[in-house]
Parts: C-alpha cells; structure tokens; sequence
C-alpha cells in the first residue's frame, strides 16, 4: 500500500451460522463468514477460539480476513463456553483437538478449498500442533501466542504445580481453571492418555507438521518461555517465528502490536497466491459493529450469571485485600492520590465503590505524612466510602479504624477532626430520571475517587452525573478503568510469583478465577472496560470541562482527572 493512502473499506461481508457433528456426537457450532464468491481467494481460514473464549472473540480477525478474500471458519468448542454442545466441565484438550478435525472435515467436505489454514489462540495452540501432526489437509498453521507446554504455563500462572499434586495422589474432582470449573481428574488423565501434558508431547507433534508453521509470540508473554517455542519451531520442517512487540499474551492490549500481529498473519495466509500484493482492505467499521452486538446479546443471552453482583463482589474483595501490597497496587494508589491532589482543610471526600479502602488508607497515610512534617493537628476533613457490598465496607471499616487508631496515637489525641463514614449504595440505583440522588447536598464535596468501578454499572453517566451535582465548583474526581483488552493476569503475576505459600496460593486462584469471570462479563458485553477517549466523552456528557489522563496499574488501567 502507498504511503497516506487509506486501505479499500469492505463492506459486502456476511456470517452465516452452521453446525454439524464433532466428538461423540456432539454438535459444533460455528459461523462462516464470506464476502463476494467472485472475490474469494479458494482458501478457508479456520479459527479456534482460545480458552476461556468464544467465536466471537475471533470476530474482528474475521473479517479482517474475508476483506481480503478468505473464507473464514470460526468456530465455538465442544464441552466448553458458547453455543456448541457440551458443558464446560468436560473440557479436555483432546477434546477440542477433535473439534478442530471436525471442523477440517466439514471445511473440506463443503468449500474445496484450495488450502486450509488453521489458526488456534493461547492454549488451543497446542491442540492446532496435534491437529496438524495428525490432519495434512492442514496446509498452514499460524499459532498466535500459542502455549506449548501446559504443565510449566499452570505453573507459571498459579505457582502451583497442580498436576504434580494429582499424579502424588490427590483428587480433584472439579478444578478452577482461570474462571472455570473443569473436572479435574479427568483433564489430567486426558493429558497424559494424549501426551498433551507438558513440551515432549508437543516435540513429537510439531516433528510431525509437514505444513508451514508461523509461530507469533509476544515480547512480553509473562506465561510462554520463548526456549520452549524455539525448541518446538525447530522440529517443525517449515516453521518460523516472530515476536510482537510491545505486549503480553494478551494481544489485544496493545492496538498497535495487534495490527502488527494482524499484518504477519495476513501476509503468512495469503503466501503463494497470485496476484498478492501488501495491498491491505478492511472490514467496513458498521457491518463489523453490527455483526458483533449481534453475537453478544446472544452470548449474553446463553451465559448463567446467576450470582448477585452483591455476591460477586463480595466474594471478590475477600480476596483482593491480600495484594493490596503487590508493586502495581501501591503504585496505582499513590498515583490516584497524587492526582486528587493534597488534602485541604475542611476537605469532604467521596470514595466511590471504595471496595477494600484503599483510597482511604492512602489519606490517613497522608494526614500522618503531614502532620509529621508539621507538627499541627490536622483541619477537620470527612472521608466517606461507599459500596454495593456490605463486605467491602466492613474490610474498609476495620483496616481503616487500625490506621486512624495509630494516627491518633501518634498524635497522642482524640483526633476527632478527623470522620470516616461508611455506607451501603447501590449505584444502579443512582441518578438518571427514575433513580434515587446520592446522599449529599449539591456542591458539598471536594474530592472523588472512583476506582475501577463504571466498568461495572448498567448506566455509568448516571453516576458521573451525580459527581458533577455534588461536587464544590473546582472540587476534583479521579475515575478509572480498566483498558480495553487488559491483561488482568499480569496483575497477579506479581503476587503469585512471591513464595507465599499454603493460603496465599489458593487466594492467587481465586483471584485468578474471578479475574476469568470479569473477562466473561466483559466479552459478553455484561462489563465494560473504557478507553481514555469514552472516559473523557462521559466526563465531557455531563458538564465536565478540564481533563488530564493517564496510564497505571501496571500499563492496564485508564485514569481521568476532571475538575468542576
Ligand atoms: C474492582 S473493585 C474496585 C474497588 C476499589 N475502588 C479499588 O480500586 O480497589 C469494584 C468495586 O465496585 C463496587 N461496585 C460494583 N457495582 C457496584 C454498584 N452497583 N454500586 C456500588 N458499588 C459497586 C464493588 O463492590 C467493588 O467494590
């Protein structure tokens, strides 16, 4: 493509949905997406989802490839999440390895493509290797930040040697595995049975792939030793790997390292065929959006989230307390802090979804900053927390009476100038025509903190319009999110890799497990994580004028900074 010249927008991209049998008689799911017959290169893409993931994660690259003349195959695993058959207990690598030869079949029963190739995602990569060994129809497999070795990427994520534990004897009947339950026993033995348990199976079956292979492996992966994918590519008799830059294993992180991922992998599709040139089209924007509010209120429509979001967090922040020590944290936390700027006297501050306290812990820290360096009682402020769940406030009540209790001994007085209030508010519940008004007068408070919380609200302008209401003309709020396309487990990879041991291992799983639900939430469009961009536009909706951003939490959140 010439350089400023804009790439052709497709728009004549249609999905169709299709189903057919897989293993055991299970029924596969998927959708073909195609553009004009005319256009059409003879080659069919197949594309696995990863785990933990449906065919509509893979919606985007898609479409990306049918604009540029493939077919495309996507597909939802058996005994796994979306709309083929099965429950997601049964997984098992094997498993959904006999997805993707079933899905080959049908490819090649209906299409007679001139080539069939395979992409797989993350874990199922080590699927697509077996696929291949066992299938030559497979002409090409691209494996996307693929896991080559499931007993060291376990380890790596949980710092557990879960499979040692079961081949020493122990029983698990169902385990959690990154937000779902899976028949413990049964994945193991499928492993083993398979030798898809850890690198030496994966050796032999990449010996095995006589089809070229691209191997894309992130810069940063914190899950996928790069020895281990070079030591696979090596066996393979035509394979080649290249590295993303600037991101983890999580691709959709960084916009610019997906496109760049997008491009290789576009390039390695479309190898060999004539007339191919770097002339890259693109996915009409409106048949892409379309097509995808489409494949969510359906996903959403599927999905059980039969808990209380009450439940959720609950359970939730149980966990959470236990890293609030874990280097992004701290340094999230001082930087929201900074960014509401020094406490003023008289000051009222709002810790909006306060879940565990952490803002408020940083403020008594502040006051015993401050009145170290200046000797003097501190001005009368308030501090107020509120939250969904009765559990978060209580957490925050008792750390925070810990800290106060301290800080009053050191002021060897009865700090009373000082208030903490708590209180219980559902914020579905605040602001717009029929919703009730938060528990201030307008223009009564100073400072707003609102951490990692929209996200999670059914009308997140509700809310922002409440801020703006009760906020003192030049009063401040700092309101974050969490990115599109986060990495959640690059939080924890922090913690999990102390040597904590005995409980904290089983806190890092359960942190691990609820990090996998939010991500299902926010795939099926439950959640919503927001750019700096649709942060600023809900400030700017309700009157909102002067904003800063910026980036924390170890590259994965987005914060704004607005004044009244
Ligand atoms: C990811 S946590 C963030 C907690 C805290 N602000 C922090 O950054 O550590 C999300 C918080 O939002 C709260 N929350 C979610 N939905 C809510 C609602 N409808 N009303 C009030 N709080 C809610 C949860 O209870 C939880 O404490």
């Amino acid at each position: 493509m010439l350089k400023g010249q804009l790439p052709t927008a497709v728009s004549d991209i249609t999905s169709r949905l299709v189903s057919f049998p897989g293993p055991s008689g299970l029924q596969v799911v998927g959708y073909i997406d195609e553009g004009a017959e005319d256009v059409w290169n003879e080659r069919v893409v197949i594309l696995a989802p990863r785990y933990g993931e449906t065919k509509k994660n893979n919606l985007q690259l898609a479409y990306e490839l049918v604009a540029n003349g493939f077919k495309v195959l996507r597909f939802d695993q058996t005994n796994h999440i979306g709309e083929s058959d099965g429950a997601m207990h049964a997984f098992t690598l094997s498993g959904a390895t006999e997805d993707i030869l079933a899905v080959v079949d049908y490819v090649d029963r209906f299409y007679e493509p001139s080539e069939v190739v395979l992409i797989t995602l993350s874990l199922s990569s080590r699927c697509g290797f077996r696929a291949c060994a066992q299938d030559s129809r497979i002409s090409r497999f691209v494996s996307l930040v693929g896991m080559l070795d499931m007993d060291r990427t376990l380890r790596a994520i949980y710092n557990r040697d879960f499979f040692g534990e079961l081949k020493a004897g122990a029983t698990w009947s169902r385990v959690d595995i990154l937000g779902f339950e899976i028949e413990g026993d049964k994945f193991y033995q499928s492993l083993v049975d398979s030798d898809m348990l850890n690198l030496s199976g994966t050796l032999i079956d990449s010996a095995q792939v006589s089809a070229p292979v691209l191997h894309l492996c992130a810069e940063r992966d914190l899950w996928v030793e790069r020895e281990d994918v070079d030591q696979v590519m090596s066996c393979c008799c035509n394979g080649r790997v290249v590295s993303i830059p600037s991101v983890g294993h999580e691709l959709n992180e960084n916009p610019e390292s997906l496109k760049f991922a997008i491009q290789e992998v576009m390039a390695f599709c479309a190898e060999g065929l004539a007339g191919n040139s770097d002339a890259l089209c693109v996915p009409d924007m409106k048949v892409l959006l379309r097509q995808n509010r489409l494949e969510r209120s359906k996903l959403q429509a599927s999905m059980d989230f039969s808990e209380s979001e009450s439940e959720f967090w609950g359970e939730y922040l149980g966990k959470f307390g236990i890293i609030e020590d874990a280097k992004y944290y701290v340094e999230y936390f001082d930087k929201m802090s900074a960014l509401l700027g020094a406490i003023q006297p008289s000051d009222v501050l709002l810790d909006a979804g306060c879940g565990n306290g952490f803002y408020g812990i940083s403020i008594i820290r502040a006051l015993i900053r401050d009145s170290s360096v200046r000797g003097s009682l501190p001005q009368p402020i308030h501090y107020c927390a509120m939250d969904l769940t009765s559990h978060g406030l209580t957490r925050s009540y008792s750390r925070h009476t810990e800290s106060l209790v301290e800080f009053q001994r050191q002021q060897l007085c009865d700090s009373g100038a000082v208030g903490f209030s708590y209180r219980k508010v559902d914020f579905d519940a605040v602001g717009g025509e029929l919703g009730a008004a938060l528990p201030f007068t307008d223009g009564s408070i100073s400072k707003i903190c609102c951490s990692l919380v929209l996200s999670y609200l059914k009308e997140p302008l509700n809310l922002m319009q409440e801020f703006y209401r009760v906020l003192k003309p030049g009063g401040v709020a700092v309101v974050s999110s969490m990115k599109p396309g986060c990495d959640m487990t690059v939080l924890y990879h922090d913690y999990v890799t102390q040597d904590v041991g005995g409980e904290g291992e089983q806190d890092a799983s359960i942190l691990l497990s609820a990090a996998g639900r939010i991500k299902l939430k926010k795939d099926t469009g439950v959640y919503q994580f927001f750019d700096v961009e649709e942060l600023e536009h809900l400030a700017a909706q309700v009157g909102f004028m002067e904003t800063r951003s910026c980036r924390s939490f170890g590259h994965q959140a987005n914060v704004i900074r607005i004044v009244k």
